[in-house]
């Protein structure tokens, strides 16, 4: 993993001139205005209303969870509403002037080829389909071929619970014991960092009876980014397939999975890729695993197993309907249905923003942006006199735009109560964490000082309604 350096704060770093400074430098600034911002009153609303009902907006650091609307995102899905009602069906083979899309046959490659720069793969290496949890089920159709002696999973100790049970349901459907089964990948006790070191050592101990390595690239819960390449090389040295579920980085940290030689991998694009609530979602096989070889006759294509469907089938021949199945060459040839038009569409227009910038400039924010975040929670007091710990790593490489903060017991509903009410929105994770994720495409260093007095005020709050506070810090420390 590239070593990445760690910002310096200056004296003076925690006054909202200072915030307002970074806002001014910020190369990537004119992006915020690509994205509608719900206002505090739109936040709070039980209406259905339109945006912008007032001028003060909320401060969004949910990002991790549902990324914010892209403004492009109307104009392309009324783009593909509009070929729908007016050339109906030949909207499939129709390309159409003046739409900002491609016929709706040749949309979901289209999408793959404007996905793959996100995450470091080649254009035939992506497939834009389904839905992570339905994607990781398809990968492991496909990567988990276990036998007696090794059908073991290696997966993280807080796997995001879709994955856990997808992985449980897998070893349990080959007819294997999940207890014995699933190894699960932790840190030491009290901690939350999960060294290289100890996924190294664990992966030794299991290699030889492991079919499958399958973790998530960013951890939902504490925020901490793996070091994808290294672990990739060592466990496939050890003769496993390694697969990594990027629901938390595709469009967080730049990723090279092509370069890291990544056997496989699937993402979701409502969070930090911006395409909508259960929005369609993205996978990557290594070129190795999507050669279609026609060596023993046209008729008998060779290729990797997979589940199957007719969009998986080579374009050329897919409306043959003659029930001989020959695989797209590629990720492509690992879809089964025809896509939603209008998904792919939500998403084109939220890649049309990313792609006026990279990963890699995007990073250089968020390595800031995250920073200051930090820098301000913690400045001003002593770690054994704060009623939260960050349990995300400190190391700009080994995380992305998250901080997880743990709070001491029974603050967490108070405090996110107070945040709501201030219009912050955040996400709690029972009992004891929340997550802010300031995404560089459209939060604001102002809004990440103004969160901080917020955060602090409201957590002064909670600790004199429990009682056991001392001038706006508590006296305990989290373990
Ligand atoms: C790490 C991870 N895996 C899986 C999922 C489930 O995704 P889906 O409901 O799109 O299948 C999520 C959803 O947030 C997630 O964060």
């Amino acid at each position: 993993m590239t070593m990445l350096e760690k910002p310096a704060f200056p004296p003076g770093a925690d006054a909202e001139q200072y915030a307002r400074s970074l806002d001014e430098e910020d190369h990537l600034r004119s992006f915020r205005d690509k994205f509608i911002i719900p206002s505090k009153e739109n936040i709070k609303t039980k209406k259905l209303e339109k945006p912008d009902i007032s001028d003060e907006p909320s401060i969004y650091f949910c990002g991790n969870s549902l990324g914010l609307q892209p403004r492009a995102t109307a104009k392309y899905v009324q783009a593909q509403l509009d070929a729908w009602s007016t050339v109906g069906v030949h909207g499939h083979f129709r390309d159409l002037e003046g739409s900002p899309l491609t016929q709706w046959q040749l949309l979901a490659e289209h999408t793959a080829k404007l996905s793959a720069p996100i995450v470091g793969a080649q254009e035939t290496e992506v497939a834009v389909m389904g839905s992570l949890t339905t994607n990781l089920h398809l990968l492991m159709a496909s990567f988990y071929l276990p036998t007696a002696s090794k059908h073991k999973i290696l997966l993280d100790w807080k796997a995001f619970p879709s994955d856990h049970y997808a992985i449980e349901s897998q070893i349990r459907g080959h007819g294997f014991d999940p207890k014995e089964a699933m190894i699960l990948i932790g840190p030491d006790e009290g901690e939350y960092e999960i060294s290289t070191e100890k996924i190294l050592s664990i992966i030794d101990e299991h290699a030889t009876t492991t079919a499958l390595f399958l973790m998530p690239g960013l951890q939902y819960y504490t925020g901490q980014r793996f070091d994808m390449q290294k672990i990739t090389a060592y466990a496939q040295s050890k003769g496993l397939l390694v697969g990594w579920d990027l629901a938390h980085a595709a469009g967080n940290v730049p990723l090279d999975l092509h370069d890291w030689n990544v056997d496989f991998a699937a993402w979701c694009t409502y969070k930090y890729m911006n395409a909508g609530p259960g929005a369609i979602a993205g996978l990557y096989i290594h070129e190795r695993h999507g050669t279609v070889d026609y060596s023993e006759g046209s008729d008998k294509p060779i290729f990797r197993h997979r589940l199957t469907g007719w969009y998986g089938g080579d374009k050329v021949g897919r409306f043959n309907m003659d029930n001989k199945f020959k695989p797209s060459p590629g990720a492509s040839g690992y879809q089964v249905s025809n896509p939603s038009a209008l998904d792919l569409s939500a998403l084109c227009a939220s890649l049309s923003v990313f792609n006026e910038t990279s990963m890699l400039e995007i990073e250089k924010k968020t390595i800031r942006l995250t920073g200051y975040l930090e820098h301000l929670l913690l400045s001003g007091t002593e770690a054994a006199t704060r009623a939260f710990r960050i349990i995300t790593p400190s190391d700009p490489g080994s995380r992305g735009t998250q901080l997880s903060i743990l709070l001491k017991p029974g603050r967490l509903d108070t405090l996110s109560e107070m945040l709501d009410e201030a219009g912050i929105v955040a996400d709690k994770r029972k009992p004891d964490v929340i997550r802010i994720a300031p995404v560089p495409l459209y939060n604001t260093y102002t809004e990440v000082w103004k969160f901080v007095q917020i955060f602090k005020a409201a957590l002064a709050k909670c600790e004199n309604e429990i009682g056991n506070m001392s001038n706006g810090v508590a006296k305990i420390t989290v373990k």
